[in-house]
């Protein structure tokens, strides 16, 4: 169902005392009643986040997921591992994994099947590189990446999922893609989706903070954000929110 969504990717980044601090001052806070909030901490911190957040205004997801069930697979987490500890999203295909654990776009569409098939909500990234954007590739790229769900995934399995545009270049950089640049992605994966184009909630990624995340927000497309250093910071993350 498309649904308002901002989720909080808090990469490698917290420690068991920042983490209490960090959720104790997000609870202190008050979200929209339409927007579902998400923190997504390192794995080991999990168990930790899910229980003291511990309420029905903030959700909790990992930040990666095997692509398989289980067995011999050194160092990954299984879904069924992950929804032990209350997990309910999981972010798929982020593009520091597909470049620094080589992730494909077939194993990003395995991950995807792996989490529905444990009712976790996947959230699956896609987004171009600098070099992809000024030669006039940044479709072509995007539509390849959705290509690959749909053609792994069926389509009540994609109508059950979040996609997540992060262009690269705009990724912990400073550099926001404008409103325009956002929705124009969006429209086209929307476009690309078909039939389950409209219940499917896609998010924008890529240096939102308080001061754009508004206008980003009214384009028609953007249906949330996937926050990462913003998220660090309790007040940041909530007027994000609130920007809705
Ligand atoms: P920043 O918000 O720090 O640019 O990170 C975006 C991101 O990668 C979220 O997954």
């Amino acid at each position: 169902m498309r649904r308002s969504l901002v989720v909080g990717n808090w990469k490698m980044n917290g420690s068991l005392v920042q983490n209490k601090d960090l959720v104790g001052a997000l609870k202190q806070k008050s979200f929209p009643s339409n927007v579902e909030v998400v923190v997504c901490p390192p794995t080991v911190y999990l168990p930790q986040v899910a229980d003291l957040v511990n309420e029905d205004s903030i959700c909790v997801g990992a930040q990666d997921v095997s692509h398989q069930a289980n067995g011999a697979y050194t160092g990954d987490t299984a879904a069924e591992m992950l929804k032990e500890f209350a997990c309910q999203y999981v972010i798929v295909g982020h593009s520091e994994r597909r470049e620094y654990q080589r992730e494909s776009n077939t194993t990003v569409a395995e991950k995807c099947l792996q989490a529905l098939k444990n009712n976790i909500t996947p959230i699956a990234c896609v987004g171009e590189s600098l070099e992809q954007r000024e030669q006039g590739a940044t479709l072509s790229v995007i539509s390849e990446q959705i290509q690959a769900l749909i053609e792994r995934l069926s389509e009540d399995q994609l109508k059950s999922i979040v996609i997540a545009y992060e262009p690269i270049w705009a990724i912990g950089t400073g550099l926001t893609a404008t409103p325009e640049q956002a929705q124009e992605v969006h429209a086209a994966i929307r476009e690309q989706l078909a039939d389950a184009g409209s219940s499917v909630s896609l998010l924008y990624g890529g240096s939102v903070k308080a001061a754009n995340a508004a206008e980003l927000f009214t384009q028609k497309d953007i249906d949330g954000a996937l926050v990462g250093g913003a998220s660090l910071d309790a007040d940041d993350f909530c007027a994000i929110a609130n920007s809705f």
